[in-house]
């Protein structure tokens, strides 16, 4: 999500970290800072907004030293400003974060409580306190204060360490986090991505979970967090800078689609409640005896996650749920109750279609919640509540795993809500809970067998149409694959109701149409089967995404892409996936520029 660089070595710090931020900017841009040591201590320099804000500060207060660590942010704890940027300085220790601290109201309290005092809303400051207090606390040397600190945290980070009393050593320590090292002649390198650092140099370490890195300027040393040594050869990374932006991907959209995993496993942290079967949704605390009806509003792809939104929320809380396209929502005059909660989904929170039913619900007396990725954006704001979803900075204009996490978001404040009513017994809610505990993993599988779409794209990818369908909650995935091909391929394509094929489009269908169906194992599968049948009998090409076992799906269909079984709730975060890998092959193979597709922005701010 954010960005990180470090450098110790000869050379001026400053305009290195500078230039490695700059290469990451496009990962998260709402603040950025320095901590670079000179003459016994290291200064601190920290910027609300874009890199550039900081680079002016650092001309009118310049940060000379040769050792330094940087970082660029996207806030997910704390709303973007100067001193919740990064570095987080307490007493000589300064440390950048990404990532997310799971445990940290915990933490929090547990600091406080023995005096410590905080200074940002950031999760990052509980890493500095936390080292801080191992070296109050006899720790020798900064590798093992850091060491002591991680022991007590938990969560998914990359951390770069940087002690005022020794400055000839950085500590870097990753865990389910991104964290490379660069090796230089007599001067090293740590960063988030490859890409801040390819300009100095090409001989790059990877780091893997649960190891730290010791960087001196003429060596370095790796070891797990028990300390044992690791060895690890350089690797020679011939990548462009371009291509080192999208982690050697050809477009932020492929990048984004194998993010997916990761960025699902954000949108969790910290918020399962295992030991009572529920969710924590980061303080919101929605009273559902005041709620009569739940609707929801969003443009887009944001709007195909609301219509499965409504299908979790109806089935775990039985609270009727209403969804509304924003833009319609806004000018129909609807009926707004003071026992309305509206639920406004956006990505961006910026969409002026979504701000405008915000602001018509509020006015009516509703209360308003808002799920969007971009911390402090809009929508938020006007909110009565927030719910982030840390997909991290989505640029591909086909919104892919803002989505997922979308999803996954709603899937947690269902059970919320659920538990909350009561209409969620305790063994369904934490059968659920550990579903979506295990879809990242299956989501990676899904995502790894993407080889069999291209295929598929190369095949069908010159028609002139495409359908797509599925029956229950897997219909709102037909209507945005239908958006996700239509997007970036330019191809004509239609999402239905497997059970609405025969009032009509079943008149499109010939030997020229693919029709993709979605039919997984569940209780419509019968049902979407025979769907299938009609399609096949009238020569359409049927592509079926299906589960994983499902030995008849192949005599039926033309291609047969498996996914791997799931809860029938959970299936629309799986069933995506393909639909993502085939509209983004079809438009590869048709030379369209996939990440800025024609008249289309990333952000609909006008109506
Ligand atoms: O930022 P938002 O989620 O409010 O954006 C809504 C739509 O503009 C957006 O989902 C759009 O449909 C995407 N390009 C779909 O991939």
């Amino acid at each position: 999500m954010c960005g990180i660089v470090g450098y110790i070595g000869p050379r001026q710090a400053t305009p290195i970290l500078v230039n490695g931020l700059r290469r990451l900017e496009y990962r998260g841009y709402d603040s950025a800072g320095v901590s670079v040591w000179q003459d016994g201590k290291s200064r601190v320099v920290r910027c609300q907004g874009k890199l550039q804000g900081l680079v002016e500060k650092l001309e009118k207060e310049p940060a000379p030293g040769c050792v330094g660590i940087g970082h660029t942010r996207w806030a997910t704890h704390g709303r973007p400003s100067d001193t919740n940027a990064h570095p987080h300085k307490v007493g000589r220790v300064s440390v950048v974060h990404n990532g997310i601290i799971e445990n940290h109201l915990k933490l929090r309290q547990e600091l406080e409580s023995a005096g410590a005092k905080f200074s940002s809303e950031t999760d990052t400051e509980i890493v500095s306190h936390l080292i801080h207090q191992e070296f109050e606390t006899g720790a020798k040397n900064l590798t093992d204060a850091v060491l002591g600190a991680l022991k007590k945290v938990k969560g998914a980070y990359a951390i770069v360490v940087l002690d005022d009393n020794a400055p000839d050593t950085i500590v870097a320590a990753k865990n389910a986090s991104p964290m490379v090292i660069g090796i230089g002649e007599g001067e090293h390198y740590v960063a988030s991505d490859v890409t801040a650092i390819l300009s100095e140099t090409q001989e790059i370490i990877f780091t893997e979970e649960g190891e730290i890195v010791t960087l001196r300027k003429d060596g370095y040393s790796l070891t797990d967090l028990d300390g044992k040594e690791i060895e690890r050869a350089p690797q020679t990374i011939r990548w462009t800078a371009a291509q080192a932006e999208k982690d050697g991907y050809r477009h932020y959209m492929a990048k984004e689609i194998h993010e997916q995993p990761r960025a699902v496993v954000d949108t969790l942290a910290g918020r399962i409640d295992l030991e009572h079967d529920n969710v924590t949704l980061d303080g919101i605390e929605v009273d559902v005896s005041n709620i009569k009806r739940i609707v929801m509003v969003a443009c887009g792809t944001s709007y195909h996650s609301s219509l499965v939104g409504k299908f979790l929320i109806e089935d775990m809380s039985r609270i009727p749920v209403e969804v509304d396209l924003a833009s319609e929502y806004r000018y129909r005059n609807p009926v707004i109750r003071k026992t309305d909660l509206v639920i406004a989904i956006s990505q961006s929170g910026e969409t002026a279609d979504t701000m405008g039913a915000v602001q018509l619900a509020k006015a009516g007396g509703a209360k308003v919640l808002a799920i969007s990725n971009v911390l402090e954006s809009s929508i938020p704001r006007l909110a009565d509540y927030a719910f982030y979803t840390h997909a991290g900075p989505e640029i591909g204009v086909a919104s892919t795993k803002a989505f997922t996490t979308q999803l996954v978001s709603l899937a947690l404040l269902a059970i919320h809500l659920g538990r909350q009513t009561g209409e969620l017994a305790p063994e369904r809610a934490r059968k659920i809970l550990a579903e979506l505990v295990s879809l990242p993993n299956k989501m990676a599988d899904v995502i790894e067998h993407g080889a069999q779409l291209q295929i598929i794209a190369r095949r069908y990818g010159k028609a002139k149409g495409f359908l797509f369908m599925g029956r229950g909650n897997l219909y709102p995935i037909a209507l945005e694959g239908a958006l996700k091909l239509k997007e970036i391929s330019y191809i004509h394509a239609e999402g239905y109701s497997a059970g609405e094929m025969k009032h009509g489009p079943i008149a499109l269908i010939d030997e020229n149409l693919p029709v993709v169906v979605l039919v997984p194992q569940g209780p419509l599968y019968d049902k979407v089967v025979s769907n299938l049948t009609e399609v096949r009998a009238r020569e359409g090409k049927v592509i079926a995404i299906a589960t994983r076992g499902d030995n008849d799906i192949g005599a039926i269909a033309d291609e047969v892409v498996m996914i791997p079984d799931t809860l029938p709730e959970l299936q629309p975060i799986l069933a995506v996936l393909p639909l993502q890998q085939l509209s983004y092959y079809v438009a590869d193979y048709l030379g369209t520029d996939i990440d800025q597709p024609r008249n289309l922005a990333k952000s609909v701010t006008v109506e």
